[in-house]
């Protein structure tokens, strides 16, 4: 894993747009997994901006979205596919051919798991995961247990991520389980990258890099990842000991 700590919110999120231009820009067919959340908003506001600016070929990328709370529609602000639309699809204006979202609002989630392990192995893998961690140290929503070889899968919440998980709406929601983009699909990807900004993420990240390496904090498996990047900037790196590279 490779560990870059940027001094401000703004720098951490124009590496993390850089590192996904590079990608589109060397594969353009690239499948590309994306997380909503506070984190990443300024990283995709950057990305969407140079990808204009730049003329970048966004025609043949596929973007799938890597998690989404069960029971939200995707017209409710806080929904992980009203963000995404928000913030990159229509600024990107990408087609519905190239977006894959999971449905909170799914009859048959054995099926919305099933489709997107369909498209992940028929794209042969993803190229890019861009993914933030929350307090319990997960991953999208592979909560602290998830075995590592899990594909997608719909996920009972802890507590924790449904209080925090409430910052997003306008109000009080139901929160209780998400379907996500499994941990072996993402541990698997060209490029896992985590973002994470903040003093409240120091804790985290310091169990992160300095607890043990154990699916009990999913984010610690990327300390093994060849594939992995950690981007923060120094207000959450404040708890790390280890040295950046
Ligand atoms: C949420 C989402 C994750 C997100 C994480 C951090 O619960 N399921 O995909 O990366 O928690 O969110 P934030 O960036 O708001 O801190």
């Amino acid at each position: 894993m490779k560990l870059q700590i940027h001094d401000t919110y703004a720098a951490m999120s124009a590496a993390a747009a850089a590192l996904v231009m590079d990608t589109l820009r060397a594969k353009p067919t690239a499948l590309l997994c994306f997380a909503t959340g506070d984190t990443p908003r300024l990283t995709y506001e950057l990305l969407a901006a140079r990808i204009q600016e730049e003329k970048v070929d966004t025609s043949q990328c596929t973007l799938i979205g890597l998690d989404e709370w069960l029971g939200i529609p995707p017209e409710n602000e806080g929904s992980c596919d009203y963000f995404l639309h928000h913030y990159l699809i229509n600024p990107l204006g990408l087609k519905p051919r190239q977006v894959h979202l999971f449905d909170g609002l799914s009859d048959d989630l054995e099926n919305e798991c099933a489709m997107m392990n369909g498209l992940i192995s028929d794209k042969g893998g993803i190229d890019l995961a861009l993914v933030g961690v929350g307090m319990n140290g997960h991953i999208g929503f592979n909560e602290p247990g998830t075995p590592v070889d899990a594909a997608a899968h719909v996920s009972a919440l802890e507590p924790i991520t449904t209080q925090v998980g409430q910052k997003y709406f306008m109000g009080e929601q139901p929160l209780h389980s998400g379907l996500t983009v499994g941990l072996k699909q993402l541990l698997e990807a060209g490029q896992l990258i985590m973002i994470a900004n903040g003093e409240k993420k120091a804790p985290v990240l310091r169990q992160m890099m300095e607890g043990e390496i154990s699916n009990l904090f999913p984010a610690s498996l990327l300390r093994q990842q060849v594939n992995g990047f950690l981007l923060t900037d120094s207000a959450a790196a404040t708890m790390l000991t280890t040295q950046k590279e």
